[in-house]
């Protein structure tokens, strides 16, 4: 594939930092920022919607054809729509969180949301995060970022977004929802998460999100470099 377009993919577990820090880098250096947990939390969404068990693959995929996944930006602000449907604010729940893990799991699930990454990618300078952006969707990437944090400390972070927004769960279920989504998607078959093998590694316990921000934009800066 042709790509004149700059790439940087930032994989790693659910809470490590990964959509706020690569917002804010992205912001920073004027590139879009696209969440592909979004595409997978719509399709998860989109079943629970119908009655579907998000690991019924037959179901599943009877399905997928009625869908039309799509991404947009509101003032550089990320938004995704079901057949039209703007459900950006409908898919943050830990019901949809766990549809999203299970669905995530189908390889014809994947496949259907490729296309529309690779084309976000191949159409202006990303940062792109997910659970297998520099592994598969875009293995060109001239910069690829693995970010990791503790459990407790990931837990922590989401348990606090989650309260932010009202919605009602405790630190415990959060840690558990957690370490379950982890499990589940680094052992499924397809595209589990894993690291590249050009991947630079960073953790990100104990650091402001300035310092994440920091750290990353000279290790991007750097790579570009060279
Ligand atoms: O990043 P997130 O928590 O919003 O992602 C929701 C789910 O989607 C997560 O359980 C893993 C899955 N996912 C994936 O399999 N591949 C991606 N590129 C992004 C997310």
């Amino acid at each position: 594939m042709a790509n004149t377009t700059v790439a940087i993919a930032i994989d790693g577990p659910s809470g490590a930092g990964k959509s706020t820090i690569a917002r804010a880098l992205a912001a920073d250096m004027g590139f879009v920022y696209v969440d592909t947990g979004a595409l997978y939390r719509t399709v998860g969404l989109a079943m629970l919607r119908r009655g579907i068990d998000p690991h019924n693959e037959e179901q599943i995929v009877a399905v997928l054809p009625e869908l039309q996944v799509s991404l947009g930006y509101v003032d550089g602000t990320q938004r995704v729509f079901l057949n039209g449907e703007d459900v950006s604010d409908h898919i943050r729940t830990p019901e949809v969180s766990m549809a999203a893990s299970a669905v995530s799991a189908l390889p014809p699930v994947r496949r259907f949301l490729f296309d529309l990454q690779q084309d976000t990618a191949r159409r202006q300078n990303v940062i792109m995060d997910g659970r297998d952006i520099g592994t598969v969707v875009l293995p060109f990437a001239q910069v690829k970022i693995f970010l990791t944090a503790s459990a407790e400390e990931r837990a922590r972070r989401r348990f606090a977004e989650l309260q932010e927004k009202g919605i009602a769960t405790t630190y415990d279920e959060v840690l558990s929802d957690m370490k379950e989504r982890d499990y589940n998607d680094s052992h499924r078959a397809a595209a589990p998460l894993r690291p590249a093998e050009d991947a630079v590694f960073v953790n990100t316990d104990g650091n402001t999100l300035e310092e994440s921000v920091a750290l990353l934009k000279s290790l991007v800066e750097e790579r570009l470099k060279g």
